[in-house]
């Protein structure tokens, strides 16, 4: 027979393991959809569609590096691998 205390804990344990699940569900739930701009389908960009994703990323500083035509904006985050967030459009 288990010890009443044993047991207590035991419960103890299960209700601690099922609030961290829900926190964690809780958390995903709540993540916001992708909001992140893509790719615009526009003839500045028309060309990256056909190349592969690091061939099209050499390219993208021509235009938005700081002193270019389209800076990015200083709250920018990190910037390696633009077309990781900046997904095509279909
Ligand atoms: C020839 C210049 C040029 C190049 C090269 C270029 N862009 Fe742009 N980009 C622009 C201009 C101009 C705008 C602003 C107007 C527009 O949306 O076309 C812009 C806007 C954007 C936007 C913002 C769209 C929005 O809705 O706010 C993203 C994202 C972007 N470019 C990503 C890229 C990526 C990724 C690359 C490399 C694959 C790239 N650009 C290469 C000129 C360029
Ligand atoms: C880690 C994800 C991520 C990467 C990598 C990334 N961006 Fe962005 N970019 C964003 C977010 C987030 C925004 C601001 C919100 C939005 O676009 O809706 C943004 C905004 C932009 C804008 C609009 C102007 C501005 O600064 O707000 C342009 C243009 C742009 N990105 C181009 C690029 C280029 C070019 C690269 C590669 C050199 C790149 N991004 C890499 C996430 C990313």
């Amino acid at each position: 027979m288990t010890e009443p205390k044993a047991k207590n804990r035991t419960l103890l344990y299960n209700i601690l393991f099922l609030l961290v699940c829900g926190g964690i569900f809780l958390f995903l739930w709540e993540a916001p959809p992708e909001t992140t701009a893509k790719l615009p389908r526009d003839a500045k960009h028309l060309k990256f569609y056909d190349m592969k994703k690091k061939e099209a990323e050499q390219y993208c500083q021509e235009c938005h590096r700081p002193d270019g035509e389209v800076p990015l904006s200083k709250e920018h985050p990190p910037k390696y691998r633009c077309l990781f967030c900046h997904k095509k459009q279909q």
